[in-house]
């Protein structure tokens, strides 16, 4: 259903004047920097990797939100970024994205009504009384009563917001769904709840879903295979049922390790020019235990190791 083919997506930082006189270079993020995969039709693949890795960068590239700086995208055999005005409105219907904090993403002056009615207008989408219909289908789908139409999301709590932007994205009936971070800030029960909710309407509604988390244990759950990205690369992907005990990464190895240091005290935002030797050799290589000379001098590409089962390691065979 989606193929992504040497994705890169680089942003330059420009700093003002005054931070230029102070020595602030010009430096550029690269944010995703070559990335391969495809989802097939039914399948959720679930994206892992630590805060900054380029996760949201990538959802966002892969829908056209921004431009690739190299790459491409097929969408049901098309390129997302040659695609006129009708194939992107279709697109825009077939593929949606869900945000982790609906708080910022949902209109607090729209009610629960008007938020769902909305892009069913966008798209044309049935005449009022179809419209309803439709509207009360999808509270009904992710369990929300028909009360919480007239109220504005700060009304709702954070579970009730994220099944209302569930609900905003599924009722235009989408094949894909890129969920990013859907459950984060929620709590453990409320976050279990709504993952099994989407799991289900993926069942009942023959979704594709993209699930992106940082939570392994939500990930291994939710997914049939699991990408792990590690400074805007895919550094390994496995079936999930593989993921716990058969995973060869050393960098994967490190992720699901109990002892390791919270991931977001090692990394902040500006990792991707200050990896060393100017880009060269494998992205993990200045924290990888298992370093020998060829790890510094070339990167190693995405390699079948077994069937359904990829990674980037030149010391892995
Ligand atoms: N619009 C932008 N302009 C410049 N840099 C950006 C932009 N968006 C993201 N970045 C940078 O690209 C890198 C990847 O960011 P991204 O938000 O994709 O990571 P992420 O994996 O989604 O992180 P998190 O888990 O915290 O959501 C970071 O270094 C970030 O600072
Ligand atoms: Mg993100």
């Amino acid at each position: 259903m989606l193929e992504v083919r040497d994705l890169k997506k680089h942003f330059r930082i420009r700093h003002n004047p005054l931070a230029r006189l102070r020595g602030h270079r010009d430096h550029i993020v690269r944010a995703i920097d070559g990335v391969t995969f495809e989802i097939c039709e039914g399948e959720v693949l679930g994206l892992v990797g630590e805060s900054g890795c380029g996760k949201t960068t990538l959802a966002k590239t892969v829908l056209r939100l921004y431009l690739p700086t190299n790459g491409d995208v097929l969408f049901r055999g098309q390129s997302v970024f040659g695609m006129g005005r009708n194939e992107l409105k279709q697109l825009r219907r077939e593929a949606q994205i869900v945000f982790q904090d609906s708080n910022s993403t949902l209109d607090p002056r729209m009610n629960a009504r008007h938020m769902l009615e909305e892009p069913l207008l966008l798209h044309r989408m049935g005449q009022r009384s179809e419209r309803r219909q439709r509207i009360a289908s999808m509270m009904e789908k992710v369990m929300l009563s028909p009360a919480f139409l007239k109220r504005h999301p700060a009304e709702l709590s954070g579970g009730q917001r994220q099944r209302l932007s569930m609900a905003r994205a599924l009722i235009i009936e989408p094949r894909l769904v890129i969920a990013d971070e859907p459950l984060a800030g929620l709590d453990p029960i409320v976050s279990t709840q709504l993952l099994d909710l989407m799991l289900c309407l993926k069942r009942e509604m023959g979704l594709t879903y993209l699930f992106i988390s940082h939570d392994l244990s939500t990930v291994t759950y939710a997914s049939d295979r699991i990408a792990v990205m590690y400074k805007g690369r895919i550094v390994e992907i496995i079936d999930g049922e593989r993921f716990q005990s058969g995973a060869l990464h050393p960098y994967t190895r490190f992720l699901q390790s109990p002892e390791r240091l919270p991931v977001e005290s090692e990394v902040n935002g500006d990792i991707h020019f200050r990896h060393g030797n100017g880009g060269k050799g494998c992205v993990f290589h200045e924290k990888c235990p298992n370093r020998t000379s060829i790890c510094t001098e070339s990167s190693p590409g995405l390699r079948d190791i077994a069937p359904g089962h990829k990674v980037a390691c030149h010391l892995v065979n």
